[in-house]
């Protein structure tokens, strides 16, 4: 028996993104916020370096917002840098009142700044290495402690459901009890984070399958600059290190690359050597990798003390040591990863989707912010900023009425249960392995063509198997894997330069003048399958 649920607002995500939101609106709404697993698995969990924000009195927001736009290629849009940096400090101000403890001087008690790359200042707060774990945990236990805020948990999100061009809620399958529920709301956020599960390689955790902008996309928003998605300099390589990040600010505090024979290469790509804007860096380590055709290259830190490396990289140092690498000795073998979704739903500086009633926030939106390439740590700001942005415009519309609009139940009637769950793990894998190959650091369109090619196909077995089997976690990520894959294809073909993170060897030069690649549905609302 499936029972709707109605809420003010549906909140799909629990990361930075979404529990700021909800947060933001709590005195006044009645919120339901759905997650994949459990509260914390979201990439935010995961968060090392820290946040950027302009704190320290010899910075200033314009040195901040110069920094972005260059790391961002040009691209960046100027009023959502500067509506980000000039909501920094406030930002940062309500994570401390939410109960998030950032790292302080020894002596003199006021916040900890670090480096990363792009950055001209000592401008990233943070908790050790561990400044998503901080995050998380001080929202969460602020959302769990909020009568107004229902929590559900191990609840996916399928398809929006979108009537006369609004948003009224979405039908959500719930992993326990194996059915897909309609939850209706005035008011839908996306907060589902990122896609870099579409790379064989990803500092992400599971779940960074792209479900927000798949169902964005499939309801009839428009997407922009998808082709840039960032790659991480330095994930930890070791057969038995899934998804381990050695976070930027080892860099930032001199941690040195190597070539397997010791010798430093950054300064031959950039003069910011390691401290370099982040795609200039990947790149560089795969150049590197491909012309000595070695597994890795290394990261050392070994020349600070260890108590230094204890008190700032305690998470770092730990994990490494499980290992059998003491970071304290020994250089550290780093390869890069997918990280970072640039782009995204397109969104205005409320998080407003094209769709009325829907909202995009956190990674899966695309606010203008990050251009061609993410500048470090830029990322949770954003979250936070965009978090309290769309909840005060949905504050200003609460007393808008519950759409009076017959909308069915699920339907499961036509489906069964499927019999042959390796397809869905063949396709995941093979999908995967593509986008590594033909859509990574280094692009051609040659390589392109094929990898469209390939996703087209998966696509229509995807289709049929949707169509005709009960939906699944695995299921519905992978469909909406391959629905943003294509769209990153499709986006990468259309750039007819290298710019960031796209860099093509057809047109390796950059164009005069920078424009995003914008994919538009068409406005239509499709029907999705399933429904009565
Ligand atoms: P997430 O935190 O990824 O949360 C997504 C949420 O959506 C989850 O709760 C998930 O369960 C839910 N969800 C997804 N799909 C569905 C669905 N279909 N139905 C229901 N729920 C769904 N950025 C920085 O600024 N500084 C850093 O130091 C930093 N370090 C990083 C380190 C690592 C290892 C990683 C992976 C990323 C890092 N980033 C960093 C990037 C940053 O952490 C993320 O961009 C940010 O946390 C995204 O937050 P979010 O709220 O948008 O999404
Ligand atoms: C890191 O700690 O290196 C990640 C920072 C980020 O992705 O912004």
């Amino acid at each position: 028996m499936n029972s709707s649920e109605t809420h003010d607002v549906l909140v799909i995500g629990s990361g930075a993104a979404g529990l700021t939101l909800a947060l933001r609106l709590a005195d006044r709404a009645r919120i339901a916020v759905i997650c994949k697993g459990e509260l914390n698995q979201g990439s935010t969990y995961y968060a090392q370096g820290g946040i950027a924000a302009v704190l320290d009195e010899q910075d200033t927001e314009d040195d901040h917002v110069t920094d972005t736009l260059a790391a961002g290629a040009q691209l960046c849009h100027d009023d959502a840098v500067r509506f980000t940096v000039g909501n920094s400090r406030a930002g940062i101000e309500w994570l401390v009142s939410q109960g998030v403890e950032f790292s302080r001087y020894a002596d003199n008690d006021s916040f900890h700044l670090t480096r990363e790359g792009g950055h001209s200042h000592r401008r990233i707060i943070h908790a050790a290495d561990a400044t998503g774990r901080a995050v998380s945990e001080a929202l969460t236990s602020q959302a769990l402690q909020a009568d107004s805020i229902n929590i559900f948990q191990r609840h996916v999100a399928v398809d929006l459901v979108i009537r006369n061009g609004r948003c009224h809620g979405a039908y959500v399958f719930d992993r326990d009890s194996g059915h897909v529920r309609l939850f209706r709301a005035k008011f839908v956020v996306l907060a589902s984070g990122g896609a870099s599960k579409a790379y064989l390689y990803t500092s992400n955790p599971d779940g960074a399958s792209g479900d927000g902008i798949a169902m964005a996309w499939r309801a009839g928003c428009r997407v922009a600059n998808l082709e840039f998605n960032q790659f991480h300099p330095t994930c930890l390589y070791h057969p038995k290190a899934k998804s381990f990040l050695i976070t930027e600010a080892i860099r930032g505090e001199g941690g040195k690359l190597l070539l397997p024979n010791g010798e430093r290469f950054m300064h031959r790509y950039h003069e910011l050597g390691e401290l370099a804007p982040r795609d200039v860096v990947a790149r560089a380590i795969d150049h590197e990798m491909k012309r000595l055709g070695s597994d890795c290259v290394y990261l050392d830190i070994s020349h600070k003390s260890a108590d230094f490396l204890l008190h700032h990289f305690p998470t770092v140092k730990a994990r490494c040591l499980e290992l059998g690498i003491d970071i304290t000795r020994e250089p550290i073998p780093v390869v890069p990863a997918a990280h970072y979704t640039c782009g995204g739903v397109m969104v205005d500086l409320k998080g407003q989707t094209d769709i009325d009633k829907l909202f995009a926030i956190g990674e899966s939106s695309f606010t203008g912010l990050h251009g061609a390439n993410r500048m470090a740590s830029n990322s949770l700001l954003e979250c936070i900023v965009f978090g309290r942005s769309a909840a005060e415009a949905i504050a200003q519309r609460l007393d808008e009425p519950l759409l009076d609009v017959r909308i069915p139940e699920w339907d499961e009637s036509q489906v069964t249960d499927s019999d042959e769950d390796v397809v869905i793990s063949h396709n995941w894998d093979e999908l995967r392995r593509f986008m590594w190959d033909y859509v990574g650091i280094v692009r051609t369109n040659k390589r392109l063509q094929r990898a469209l090619h390939r996703v087209e196909l998966l696509q229509q077995e995807i289709r049929e198997y949707y169509s005709n089997y009960k939906v699944s976690n695995d299921l519905i990520e992978l469909r909406n894997l391959a629905m943003v894959s294509e769209l990153i294809i499709r986006s990468a073909l259309l750039r007819k330069e290298s710019r960031g993170l796209h860099y093509t060897l057809d047109y390796p030069d950059m164009l005069p003048e920078a424009l995003d690649t914008i994919l538009d549905p068409g406005h239509r609302p499709r029907k999705a399958q399933n429904l009565a």
